[in-house]
């Protein structure tokens, strides 16, 4: 097997299993659960991006099937995972790693979860399998992220995770001026 197709093969054999928590790439199936999680009020309050409706929902997961058939170590195109509580099967929410907006030759983790099963953790689980994943399978040498300090919830995930604030985004680059008050938070290998 040549290196790219084993490359390939780690992203659409993808699987992270944690003590309460089953992460995989997105599905067609996932589209009304990822935009019933992504509708529910404030979800966006400190993203910088607009919601999405249903329809490019469902566009942003087939999209994100295709990232996954590009993906290589060399070079992921994004990998948009789904997080599906082991209890109850259910899809609760998505994490995933990509390029970073405001440098693409670094990768971002991010991470959403459902209301219902905030405040227990499971994010957190989520993200640190992650990062180990990215670290370990997919061999990154840094992750990166940036979220808005009054994102309390999300702070504490990024500390609990082991990331580590580098600097307050003060002047972004004009195209990304929604970037601007966001801290960036790095952790290496
Ligand atoms: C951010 C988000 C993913 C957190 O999910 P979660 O499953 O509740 O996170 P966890 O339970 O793993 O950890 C949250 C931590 O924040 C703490 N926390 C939550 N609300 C808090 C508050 N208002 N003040 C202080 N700490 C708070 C929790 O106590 C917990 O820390 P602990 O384990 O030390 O007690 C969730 O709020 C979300 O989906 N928000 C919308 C999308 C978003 O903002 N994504 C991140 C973009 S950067």
């Amino acid at each position: 097997m040549n290196n790219e197709i084993k490359n390939q093969t780690i992203f659409k054999n993808l699987l992270i299993e944690t003590e309460r928590l089953i992460i995989r790439p997105y599905q067609l199936e996932d589209t009304t659960d990822l935009f019933n999680i992504i509708s529910e009020p404030n979800f966006y309050d400190y993203i910088p991006e607009t919601p999405p409706s249903l329809k490019e929902v469902g566009e942003i997961i087939q999209w994100s099937m295709d990232c996954n058939n590009k993906n290589t170590l060399e070079k992921i195109y994004k990998l948009n995972l789904g997080i599906i509580l082991k209890e109850s099967n259910c899809f609760i929410g998505f994490c995933g790693l990509g390029p970073y907006d405001l440098d693409s030759t670094k990768i971002e983790i991010y991470y959403g979860l459902k209301k219902d099963f905030r405040g227990r953790g499971l994010t957190t689980e989520a993200a640190k399998a992650l990062l180990d994943y990215g670290f370990s399978t997919l061999r990154l040498d840094e992750i990166v992220t940036t979220v808005f300090p009054q994102n309390t919830p999300s702070v504490r995930i990024l500390e609990k995770i082991g990331m580590t604030k580098q600097y307050s985004i003060i002047t972004p680059p004009k195209e990304h001026l929604d970037f601007q008050g966001m801290d960036y938070y790095t952790i290496s290998k």
